[in-house]
């Protein structure tokens, strides 16, 4: 069957009133470099203890030349769509979520190539931490306004490249990574129950990994700004402190939303920031310890990648099964968070 008749019979399957969204594969992929707090205590001054006491990380990932987001990108969308079973030609959408593109002009075309999605679009999005979030949630609004049928979204990012190795306040929070999800649009159910999603650029200074505008110059009188980034600022407090407040009042802000309550969720996954902060949002939401799945022990922070990430894993190894709800926050720079409550299947 041709693309154009094979999209057009998916598409007329879809009653448009009634669209709703299924969730059918995720994937995910880390480079083998393995950095722990033991060896990054070879670099700046601190300890395995302090690490792992103040952040619940022990090891992250770390990217050698090849492994890109790009590269790292693919290979999580390639294992999505495995589960899914979807035949390459059927994606229309790829979203890419990173901060940390291998190309400044977007990521995501270069995905779309390796993977050969000859008949999708592809671009990036960013918005650090929150990006796979809002990733997702965009997906959803093209899928639920039926442009798209069969969407890929990823979470990438390759913070490494960016940390000032030289500062221990941040230099071992942050490792690299990819996860993805491959999501459809139906008409049988919507397992994308309700989002929300939020920005505060006031509070931008609390984290950013700025442009350096350097002063050059083209020929007299013209000057230019010469690209490039400084590393990674973090006021590491203050971020905590807009995490433990802002994730549970938008879960909570939610579920009134959704008329589904915290006891209705089996798995809160947010993004893996810190251990602390996994637990203060859990004992605010009164949601148990053993619901609220965590990694962050082995990958730290991979930016827009630790949601999808996370869920991978708890899907390959059957904590997550079908119908569960989950309830899952992403939250970061901007300052941006989101949430969205989802049934897994
Ligand atoms: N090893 C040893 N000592 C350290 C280290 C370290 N790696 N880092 C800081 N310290 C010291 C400080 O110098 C300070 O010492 P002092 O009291 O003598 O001045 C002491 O430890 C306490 O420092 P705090 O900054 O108060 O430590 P805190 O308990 O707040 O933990 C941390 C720091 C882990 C960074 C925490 O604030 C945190 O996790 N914040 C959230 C950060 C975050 O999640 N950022 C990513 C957001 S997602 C995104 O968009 C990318």
């Amino acid at each position: 069957m041709t693309y154009i008749s094979n999209k057009k019979k998916l598409l007329e399957e879809i009653n448009f009133n009634q669209i709703g969204v299924s969730f059918k594969g995720s994937g995910s992929y880390v480079p083998d470099q393995i950095l722990t707090n033991q060896k990054i205590s070879q670099k700046v001054d601190t300890s395995d203890e302090w690490i792992k006491s103040r952040t619940g990380i022990s090891e992250r990932r770390i990217s050698n030349l090849g492994d890109n987001v790009t590269e790292m990108g693919y290979k999580a969308a390639l294992t999505a769509i495995e589960m899914a079973n979807w035949d390459i030609e059927t994606v229309d959408l790829i979203l890419l979520a990173t901060s940390t593109p291998h190309d400044l002009f977007g990521s995501a075309p270069s995905i779309q190539a390796k993977l050969g999605a000859n008949n999708a679009v592809a671009f990036d999005l960013t918005a650090a931490c929150s990006g796979f979030l809002f990733a997702l949630i965009t997906a959803s609004q093209f899928l639920k306004g039926g442009s798209f049928k069969r969407v890929i979204v990823i979470g990438a990012d390759q913070l490494s490249s960016f940390v000032d190795w030289n500062d221990r306040r941040s230099c071992i929070l942050f490792g690299d990574g990819a996860g993805a999800l491959a999501i459809e649009a139906t008409n049988e159910y919507d397992n994308f129950i309700g989002f929300d999603m939020s920005t505060d650029g006031k509070r931008g200074s609390f984290l950013n990994l700025p442009s350096k505008n350097n002063k050059e110059k083209i020929i007299d009188n013209i000057d230019f700004s010469s690209g490039g980034f400084s590393p990674i600022q973090m006021n590491g407090q203050e971020v905590y402190k807009f995490a433990v407040r802002e994730v549970p009042l938008i879960l909570d802000k939610l579920f009134r939303k959704t008329k589904y309550s915290s006891e209705d969720v089996n798995w809160l996954v947010l993004h893996q920031a810190n251990q602390r902060i996994l637990d203060s949002v859990g004992d605010k939401l009164k949601i148990p310890k053993e619901k609220i799945l965590s990694n962050l022990e082995k990958f730290g922070n991979t930016s827009a990648a630790t949601i999808p990430l996370m869920m991978d894993e708890a899907i390959r190894n059957n904590r997550i099964r079908q119908n569960d709800i989950i309830a899952t926050s992403g939250f970061g720079a901007g300052l941006s968070w989101g949430a969205a409550l989802i049934k897994w299947g």
